[in-house]
Parts: structure tokens; sequence; C-alpha cells
């Protein structure tokens, strides 16, 4: 229904001034011709101003709010890691799409995913020698029915013993390491040599740890593995693997963790068995065998949109 303003005049009028304020800015999208995105919009009015109302905001702390957007954008950090913090991400992902139960479930991205990969085959190494204590995994990439997918993608990349990832280096000139890129064949199967990930601290110098300090919030994301996994005719797989009993699976700064990712390595022992898997030096290392399912868009079981 197109609002003229006379109609949209006499329904102000009849408000008080802190409350017509919001009127006037739901009569400012009416026209939009997209329900949905009239309906987000309108929500996301609601609760700003009735954020504003019920804390009585003042000036300087909303000033405040808008120099701290600012420095993200100056200081060229990434806004994704306020979704992250916010704990926004996550909830996205758990009231979007309901997936089976046997569907590997999705997680955050994070801001450190890049296309700058390495292409490797199976068995290679995502790690250069010296970046951390050893680790193999291997797996299929399975649909809900259980059959293997030929032709998935799946990115796969991880911080080294230091917990940095390879783009936050200084030197880092576009070489990957600690990251890379598989492709399933008919078996769906993938193996990968690599470092098993350590916890780490959330080093961003810029304005949202300055938000996490003043908060006085957790700072640690627990040890994990990332994974993007893409295929045709499936939805997109972001995930993370966690390790049980790491000492921040509950208090993650980004609140990715979820039950079904927690895995459990083994300490292989053996070292004939390491040096069979292509590791340089004879040393115990850790092994994990995990599967991951896929959806197409027609398993979701998909909350109805409202509007
Ligand atoms: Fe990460």
């Amino acid at each position: 229904m197109i609002v003229t303003s006379a109609q949209a005049t006499e329904k102000i009028s009849s408000l008080n001034e802190v409350q017509a304020i919001t009127e006037m800015v739901h009569l400012s999208f009416s026209n939009c011709p997209d329900e949905r995105t009239k309906f987000l919009f309108k929500n996301l009015i609601d609760h700003l101003h009735n954020f504003v109302r019920e804390t009585s905001l003042t000036h300087e702390e909303w000033l405040a709010s808008i120099n701290f957007l600012d420095r993200f954008r100056q200081e060229d950090h990434y806004i994704m890691v306020l979704s992250d913090i916010f704990g926004v991400s996550t909830l996205v992902d758990m009231v979007s799409n309901k997936k089976p139960l046997n569907a590997t479930e999705n997680t955050i991205l994070g801001p450190l995913y890049t296309e700058n990969t390495q292409i490797l085959k199976n068995g290679d190494s995502i790690a250069s020698e010296g970046k951390g204590d050893y680790f193999y995994m291997s797996g299929r990439i399975l649909d809900v029915q259980g059959n293997p997918i030929a032709g998935a993608i799946m990115d796969v990349w991880e911080a080294d013993q230091h917990g940095v990832y390879d783009i936050e280096y200084p030197d880092y000139n576009d070489k990957p390491d600690c990251r890379g890129r598989f492709t399933t064949g008919e078996d769906g199967v993938f193996a990968f040599r690599a470092v098993k990930p350590l916890a780490y601290p959330f080093t961003d110098n810029g304005p949202a740890k300055d938000l996490l300090d003043a908060l006085h919030s957790t700072k640690y994301r627990p040890a994990h593995l990332h994974f993007k996994i893409v295929a045709p005719d499936y939805m997109e797989l972001v995930t993370q693997l966690y390790f049980k009993d790491d000492q921040y699976l509950e208090i993650d700064t980004a609140f990715a963790v979820r039950q079904s990712l927690i895995v459990d390595p083994k300490l292989i022992t053996d070292t004939s068995i390491t040096l069979a898997r292509g590791f340089k030096e004879a040393k115990p290392h850790h092994e994990l065998e995990r599967d991951f399912v896929l959806v197409r868009e027609q398993d979701l079981i998909k909350p109805t949109p409202k509007a």
C-alpha cells in the first residue's frame, strides 16, 4: 500500500515526540516494494529505538559507538569480528537453516579465510615443516544418505603453533601456509597432513580487542581447524572442528563451538606410520578420521520467513 504524506502526517501527529520519530522512520520505508526487506528494517528500527529509549542513551555514549564503528573502517579491521564476538554469526546459523541430524553443522567462517590457497592432492601437507606438531586427517564428503560426493572442493585452514594465520604475518607476501584446497574423487575421500592447532588469543589490536578489554570478556578461541566445502547441487558447508578437553570450549570468544563438532584425535606413537604418511621426522603424531555430510537445499527443514 502506498502511504501518502497526508496519511503520514495524520498518524504521526497523534503520537508523542519520542514515539513519533520511530513511526516517521517506519513510514519513510513504507513504500519499499519488497515485504521482507521492509519487515527486517521495521524490526531493526524498533529494536534500535527501543534500546535508546530504554537505556536513556546519552549523546556521549552514542558518539562513542559511532566513533567505534568508524575505527573499523579507518583502521581496516574486519567487521565480521564484531558479529562473531557478539554471537550474531552463530545465532544466524542456528536460526536460518535446520539441517537433518546426520548433516554436519555449520559454524562461523571467521575473518581469516582467503581464496589465496595451495591447490593440493590427497596426502599432501597444508603446513610447511616447523609449523607445529604433526597432525593427519582423513575422511569422506558424503550426502545425507551416506553416498560419497565427487568433485567436492574442500578448503582447510588453521593457525600455526604460535596461534597465528599466514595472512596475519607482516612478511606474508601472498604465500599461503597452513591452508590448502582439495578436490574429492568418486569415492569422496580426502586426506591431508597438517599441524595440530592450538588455542589462540584474540590478537586483533583494533577496536574489537579494545571492546573486549573494556568488557573484561574472554579473549581466547579454542583450538580448531576451519573447513569450507562446496560441491555442485549442495549447500556450502562452512564449519570448524574443535578438540575434546580444550579449556576454552565453554568460553570461546566467538561462541562458535557446537557439541557435534568436538573431536578426539588419536595419538599415533608408531613413527613408521608417521614416515609412511609423508611427515619428515619420525615423531608421534595425532590422527583424526572424520566425515563431513553436506545437504541439498531440499534436505533443509526451513523456517518460514516472517514478513
Ligand atoms: Fe580460526
